[in-house]
């Protein structure tokens, strides 16, 4: 049954626009499962998305060369080998007979193709080798570690093999969960108390002053403490980013790109809650899920508007002090919690972003005020949406200059912080989210 359902999330996930933690939480939903259940079907999703690329690798190894393998049989196979070489609490035999009986429904020569396949691995899948790293970094990266060799490729071009490698190590590890303490209602040490009083594993940040990480914990939405508002759920490395804003009490704030308010109820908080902030999103449903936070954790000085911060029609902008462009991004900086984003995103995608990004920071800097303050953030790792979307628009709009983000987080470790001012965090260099944020003020 569960490994059925697993399949069923995997096809799925196939569609480019599709999510992997929404498509299993549906199927969780739909189909009641034990707590049990549930865990085993959300790692055997993860686990098989995550080391695809690696688990294609050593199946072609153990078919004839040439043989085309349907996408129903090689879901099928990938289950079947990330079971046998990941997952030590199911016996092999029993991981074997599971997988065999997925092919069911394609005929007995399926059945014992599976079952022979699956065997073969089992005894030899230790003897493969690796293309060298000296020699092939590229592949060798790519097929150990389970990425698209253009990203690797482009990794290694941006950064180097050392860069890659670590990266793509660190990004396979699965992050713990981690939150922001809702100041408005109770201190970090406290909820830190309260939550261990409940079993789970706590310790707390070392980069954000109100963060917490939960290594291991009952599902959030059971918890006692996020029903009562007293934490919202957020990378820590994106919650510097309300900070190198820095928004000051009785001034007027704008969070654009804002859903679903991971950010806008930070700078909410940062300001008391009595600030006004305006909160900016491209539609009524993306709206909703920030004022679904706002209200669980007791916040009421936000202000909504569905609108497209490509146009001039966010009136807030032009009396604003500070403004927050969280803009939509590639996400590669987050593959540690959503895996399936190495194998859906495309070079033009993340050049089409690219100039989404600067486009919006354009239209936006061409309303504000003097003395004006815009901070630029995103959770990509891909300098053509960091560093460039910045020199472009600094040559766009040479009226703004850089303020540098040590003068806003000087308790960040040195190595947070780039030659040119700009916040930049890896999870390899800090057991963060990829993240880049930099704070422009117009200076004309
Ligand atoms: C990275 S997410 C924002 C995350 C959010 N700031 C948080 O901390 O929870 C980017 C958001 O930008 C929104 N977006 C994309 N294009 C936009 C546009 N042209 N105008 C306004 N929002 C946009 C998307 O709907 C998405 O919700």
């Amino acid at each position: 049954m569960i490994r059925k359902l697993v399949l069923r999330c995997l096809v799925q996930l196939e569609n480019r626009n599709s999510q992997i933690a929404p498509v299993i939480d549906e199927v969780i939903r739909k189909n009641q499962l034990s707590e049990a259940d549930r865990r085993l079907l959300t790692e055997i999703v993860y686990g098989t998305i995550r080391w695809q690329g690696h688990l294609d690798w050593i199946i072609q190894q153990f078919i004839k060369p040439g043989f085309q393998l349907d996408l129903q049989m090689s879901y099928i196979l990938r289950v079947g080998v990330y079971q046998l070489l990941y997952l030590d609490k199911i016996p092999n035999h029993a991981a074997i007979n599971e997988t065999v009986e997925l092919a069911n429904q394609k005929g007995q020569k399926s059945k014992n193709f599976v079952n022979a396949v699956l065997r073969e691995i089992q005894r030899s899948a230790d003897s493969l080798i690796l293309p060298q790293l000296e020699v092939d970094p590229i592949s060798h990266i790519s097929l150990k570690l389970s990425y698209p060799k253009w990203l690797v490729k482009k990794w290694i071009g941006q950064f180097s093999p050392k860069w890659a490698l670590e990266f793509c190590q660190a990004s396979n590890q699965i992050a713990p969960v981690s939150i922001r303490t809702n100041t408005l209602r109770i201190d970090r040490h406290k909820l830190a108390m309260s939550l261990r009083k409940g079993g789970n594993q706590v310790v707390e940040s070392r980069i954000a002053p109100d963060g917490l990480l939960l290594t291991k914990t009952n599902p959030i939405r059971s918890l006692e403490e996020f029903q009562a508002g007293l934490f919202q759920v957020q990378d820590e490395a994106a919650q510097l980013v309300a900070h190198l804003l820095a928004p000051q009490e009785k001034s007027e704030i704008v969070d654009l790109c804002a859903s679903p308010g991971g950010k806008t109820t930070h700078l909410a908080q940062l300001v008391g809650n009595v600030t006004n902030v305006v909160a900016v999103d491209l539609s009524t449903k993306k709206i909703e899920r920030i004022q679904e936070n706002c209200q669980r954790l007791g916040i009421t000085n936000v202000h909504i508007q569905v609108a497209n911060a490509k146009t001039d029609e966010i009136e807030a902008l032009v009396a604003a002090d500070s403004i927050l462009i969280d803009a939509p991004c590639s996400g590669t900086g987050t593959l540690r919690r959503h895996p399936d984003i190495r194998w859906k995103r495309t070079a033009k995608q993340i050049l089409d972003l690219a100039n989404l990004q600067l486009e919006i920071l354009i239209k936006v800097a061409t309303q504000i005020k003097s003395g004006a303050v815009i901070v630029y953030s995103t959770c990509s790792t891909e300098v053509e949406e960091n560093q460039e979307v910045i020199t472009r628009f600094l040559e766009a709009c040479p009226r703004f200059s850089v303020e540098p983000a040590h003068d806003y987080l000087p308790f960040l470790p040195a190595n947070a912080i780039t030659s040119d001012g700009y916040l930049q965090v890896f999870p390899h260099t800090h057991s963060v989210d990829g993240t880049f944020a930099v704070r422009l003020r117009r200076i004309d």
